[in-house]
């Protein structure tokens, strides 16, 4: 086997202190014979950013290597936007060719919430830099510390090492994005009678883009004629945001960011957002996401952990762009609203039909808001929800409970962890119950299931009552 060369791109913002990044060095260790060149992009996002050269000697250096690896830690369903930033940054500054042909694969470490969008977003992104894309590694962040779990990582390694030194082949999974030319022209003006009353209900409209030249910008504007009140609009290039979150885990104790003092983000996530009734998040696709200005509000809005914020809003979205080409973003879209507690009522576009059909559902995703907002409609949560709150009670239950105590205090006292099924007495004495009933044969073969499951709605259906 020839020694190789490998460019680690490391995407957490720790650096060097990542945890992400031991998974690298023990690779290291195993197999000292290659050469491996981790490179802080997370870290440096800022100096990369401003210095052309440095970011030039970076994509120097993967056009060099035989193998690259993205290494990141999972920041709310995704890369974080320091990651996110670069990625753009190579499709701004025409790098893409750097990255052609160059086998990859790509290491994520979590708690296993929404890694998978994660890791399906960078594999898309290979696939649009055309690289050859031979896996993913989703870890959970403490897997090192497991022998069997070791061995499985570096045989996954080594099967990488395989398919360069044999020139394997890769398959791909994404199509590239059509984008849509189009222009969307609002139609005629709203007539007062058709306005929607807000209800005195708070109704904003955040986005990284409200110039009234665009499509999104000309869509926030149709869709706030709707109402017969003024609403407000945000631009999230107005607020005073220093820096995405660096992770110091400081909010993990008590929900106190390190920012604190040192920029607006708190009076705007807290006094504008946390405050409205009614939230509609908008913005462009960028790649296969929104902007990294979205993600680094977003990632910053981690100072909270993993209490629910934006509760009990009716949310949605307005997107510029090719969102139905990237089920991957509707779903992180989705689970979002699910896991805050609000609800999800549409996503609204400029990809298909004509301006006037656009008006028409712009028109009536505002009818929907204030409908549902004034009959406090909440419709049931997915398992995008479900399952994510679930993995958060457990951890924070269990072993991150140390890092997260405010999270635990605050899953205490709103009865997080009642939904524990070991703490249902109604099912536990159900089974005490049944279960031993269920072991005699003559019994059980007796029992008609589709009956018994049926009988406690046929009580409802026939109590007039109800
Ligand atoms: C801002 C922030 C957001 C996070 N979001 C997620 C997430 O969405 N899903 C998840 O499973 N873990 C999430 N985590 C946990 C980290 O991904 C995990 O601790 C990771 O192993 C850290 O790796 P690193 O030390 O290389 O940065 C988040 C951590 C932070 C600080």
């Amino acid at each position: 086997m020839k020694d190789m060369k490998f460019t680690i791109l490391n995407g957490s913002p720790k650096g060097a202190e990542s945890v992400t990044m031991q998974y690298v060095l023990y690779i290291k260790k195993r197999h000292p014979e290659h050469e491996y060149n981790i490179i802080n992009i997370a870290q440096a996002i800022k100096k990369i950013e401003n210095d052309e050269k440095r970011f030039e000697d970076i994509i120097l250096q993967v056009k060099e290597s035989d193998g690259v690896i993205w290494g990141f830690p999972l920041y709310v369903m995704l890369v974080c936007s320091q990651y996110k930033r670069f990625i753009e940054l190579i499709t701004e500054r025409n790098a893409k060719a750097a990255f052609e042909n160059k086998y990859t694969i790509v290491l994520s470490t979590s708690i296993h919430f929404y890694d998978h969008t994660a890791q399906n977003y960078m594999q898309s992104i290979c696939d649009d830099l055309k690289m050859k894309y031979v896996g993913n590694y989703p870890a959970d962040s403490w897997d090192l510390l497991y022998p069997k779990r070791r061995a499985r990582w570096l045989l996954f390694v080594e099967e990488f090492i395989n398919h360069i030194e044999h020139k394997y082949p890769t398959s791909k999974h994404y199509a590239p994005l059509k984008m849509r030319d189009f222009k969307y022209t609002p139609g005629k003006v709203i007539e007062v009678s058709e306005k929607f009353d807000t209800l005195g209900k708070k109704i904003l409209v955040v986005s990284d883009e409200t110039n009234e030249n665009t499509n999104i910008g000309k869509m926030i504007k149709r869709f706030a004629e709707s109402f017969s009140s003024e609403i407000e609009i945000i631009n999230l290039y107005d607020i005073d945001v220093k820096g995405g979150c660096i992770s110091c885990l400081q909010c993990g104790y008590d929900h106190k960011c390190s920012y604190i003092g040192k920029d607006g983000f708190f009076e705007f996530w807290e006094d504008v957002v946390m405050t409205a009734d009614i939230l509609v998040f908008a913005g462009v696709i960028k790649d296969r996401y929104l902007s990294s200005r979205w993600k680094m509000v977003l990632d910053r809005a981690f100072y909270m952990t993993h209490t629910p914020t934006l509760t009990g809003m009716q949310m949605g979205y307005l997107i510029s762009g090719p969102v139905n080409q990237i089920p991957n973003l509707s779903q992180m879209f989705q689970a979002h609203i699910e896991i805050q507690d609000s609800n999800f009522v549409d996503i609204i576009t400029d990809e298909f039909g004509t301006s006037e059909d656009i008006d028409a559902l712009l028109h009536d995703f505002a009818r929907k808001l204030v409908t549902f907002s004034k009959a406090d409609y909440f419709k049931p949560i997915t398992f995008l929800g479900e399952g994510g709150k679930k993995i958060f009670r457990d951890d924070i239950f269990g072993r991150n409970r140390f890092v997260f105590l405010a999270d635990h205090e605050y899953y205490e006292k709103h009865g997080f962890y009642d939904s524990f099924p070991q703490n249902d007495e109604r099912a536990k004495k159900m089974n005490e119950k049944l279960i031993p009933l269920m072991k005699i044969d003559k019994l059980r073969t007796k029992i008609n299931m589709k009956q018994e499951f049926l009988r406690p709605f046929t009580k409802i259906l026939e109590d007039p009552n109800k």
